[in-house]
């Protein structure tokens, strides 16, 4: 039985103190019982996670960052390492953000080394994977999302692959208000699984957690979370007004 997830990606949003009242907010809102049933996880910008993580203590609330360098440490300017956000109590890690692919020119083989610094530094890597428009309208966007796939979880092995989890976020749907219809997710969550088994026994295709990202919000998030292969949400836009994202993780009950 996948336990879903649902998961905020604050991006490039929030000062030191929009942050503070937010989280506070966020804890205030989601009562333990919901927690018990849903995982949530918030990812806030780098310089916020200390402080998030001391209000979260023991809410059952997880944090993560948003990126991390592939390398331990060193001259790096402007990076930041697994075991910089394991120190200030982060579980997880966004990788390979379609924002990180388009702007700062991450490559499946570099996304695929940050991947194995995360699981070497024990944070659960959340894997985003998926096509643009160009390439869904050339429709060759299921050989795109299997070929990230394959280079991202390459040389991993079966312990490391059942920690990880998968983001499917359609480019074209990402900020834009445009959401993929639940059965075009659906469908794409289903090859997901596929090309994991083609690496992986299917036993760890079918228990490994995928996610949708693209304009998910509290209107459109119980259809697609009650998908038969869609497990939870990676949240951006909606994840930043408390009230929309408390009822995101409402609903994925
Ligand atoms: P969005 O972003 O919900 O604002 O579309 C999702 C994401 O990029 O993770």
């Amino acid at each position: 039985m996948r336990k879903k997830l649902i998961a905020g990606n604050w991006k490039m949003n929030k000062t030191f103190s929009e942050s503070y009242d937010l989280i506070l907010n966020l804890k205030k809102l989601i009562s333990p019982e919901v927690l018990n049933k849903v995982d949530v996880l918030i990812c806030p910008p780098f310089v916020n996670l200390n402080a998030a993580n001391d209000i979260l203590e023991n809410s059952g609330i997880s944090t993560g960052g948003q990126n991390v360098h592939y390398k331990d440490e060193g001259a790096f300017t402007g990076e930041i390492s697994a075991k910089m956000l394991k120190s200030v109590g982060c579980n997880y890690v966004i990788i390979g953000h379609s924002e990180r692919r388009q702007y700062f020119f991450e490559t499946n083989d570099i996304i695929n080394l940050k991947i194995k610094k995360a699981l070497e530094n024990e944070l659960i890597p959340i894997l985003c994977v998926g096509e643009t428009l160009e390439q869904r309208e050339a429709n060759i966007h299921i050989k795109i999302v299997d070929e990230q796939v394959t280079l991202c979880l390459k040389g991993l092995s079966d312990e490391e692959i059942r920690k990880i989890v998968i983001a499917y976020e359609p480019v074209w749907a990402i900020g834009t208000g445009k959401t993929a219809s639940r059965e075009q997710a659906n469908e794409m969550h289903i090859l997901i699984r596929k090309s994991v088994s083609n690496l992986f026994a299917n036993e760890i295709a079918n228990n490994i957690i995928i996610l949708y990202g693209g304009s998910m919000n509290d209107k459109n998030s119980k259809e697609l979370l009650f998908m038969s292969d869609i497990d939870g949400g990676l949240i951006g836009g909606a994840s930043l007004i408390a009230e929309s994202f408390v009822n995101i993780v409402n609903s994925a009950i």
